[in-house]
């Protein structure tokens, strides 16, 4: 089993719309038993896939090892895709695994999970908190979307530098442009620094998920942003295997 974050020091960069179309991809075209972890207390990829935690189980206990990991996990309407959705409960439980018994949480989590799924895709709360501390030595890859913009170019050069500083420069980064409107002179200066990176469009399809609650694959098969997210879910599989 390999885990993979989408992470980002900033708000808004498309995170979690970014998780659900990797897990989609990896679930269907990638035909992989595919787990996308909510951990972000908004609850947007819970949200974007039609779910809804179940009653009475709260993520954080799950979360904090105070109940099983499998407990909260919901099957989607989508083959070899399930989801341990979020709710407001995640919100205290950075502190919880700040606790020093519980600093190999997540690891331990990630392990019990390997036996039923191949790929954990997380969606994380923006920030360099404890929990991105957590998340950073438990997981394989991280996918971190950028805006083009000098300020996402900042966050992406500050999150290098804090994996280097305090994690031996692992797991490795895999950075893509996101949100990119080809008609904006500071976009197309900002992509063309970093050629090789994938883009995501600016697309009115990926905002609809939000409406349709459903991975833009769905919303508009084939449409540029769809075969974006499945040319970038190919990527990170070649960065699993490069290690
Ligand atoms: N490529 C895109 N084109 C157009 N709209 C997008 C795109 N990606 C994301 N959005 C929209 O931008 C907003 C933020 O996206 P998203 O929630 O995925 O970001 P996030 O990084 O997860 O945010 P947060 O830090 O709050 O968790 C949402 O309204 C989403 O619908
Ligand atoms: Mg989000």
């Amino acid at each position: 089993m390999k885990a993979i974050a989408v992470f980002s020091i900033k708000g808004g960069v498309g995170k979690s719309a970014t998780a659900v179309n990797l897990a989609h991809a990896a679930a269907t075209t990638g035909g992989r038993r595919t787990l996308l972890w909510d951990l972000d207390s908004q609850g947007a990829a819970t949200y974007l896939l039609k779910l809804a935690p179940k009653a009475g189980v709260k993520a954080r206990a799950a979360v904090a090892g105070d109940r099983s990991i499998a407990d909260p996990i919901l099957s989607s309407e989508f083959p070899n895709l399930d989801v341990l959705p979020a709710d407001r409960s995640l919100r205290r439980v950075e502190g919880d695994l700040a606790q020093s018994d519980k600093l190999k949480q997540l690891k331990k989590h990630l392990k019990s999970l390997s036996e039923s799924y191949d790929r954990v895709i997380i969606d994380c709360p923006p920030g360099l908190s404890e929990l991105a501390d957590r998340l950073f030595r438990a997981v394989d890859l991280i996918v971190t979307p950028l805006l083009p913009s000098p300020l996402s170019e900042r966050a992406e050069e500050q999150l290098r530098a804090e994996l280097l500083k305090h994690h031996g420069g692992r797991p490795p980064v895999l950075a893509v442009w996101s949100m990119v409107d080809a008609r904006r002179k500071l976009h197309r200066e900002t992509v063309a620094r970093h050629p090789e990176r994938l883009r995501i469009p600016y697309s009115a399809a990926i905002e609809a998920m939000a409406v349709r609650q459903a991975p833009v694959a769905v919303v508009q098969p084939g449409s540029q942003p769809a075969r974006a997210f499945a040319a970038l879910w190919a990527q990170v599989e070649q960065a699993l295997i490069a290690g």
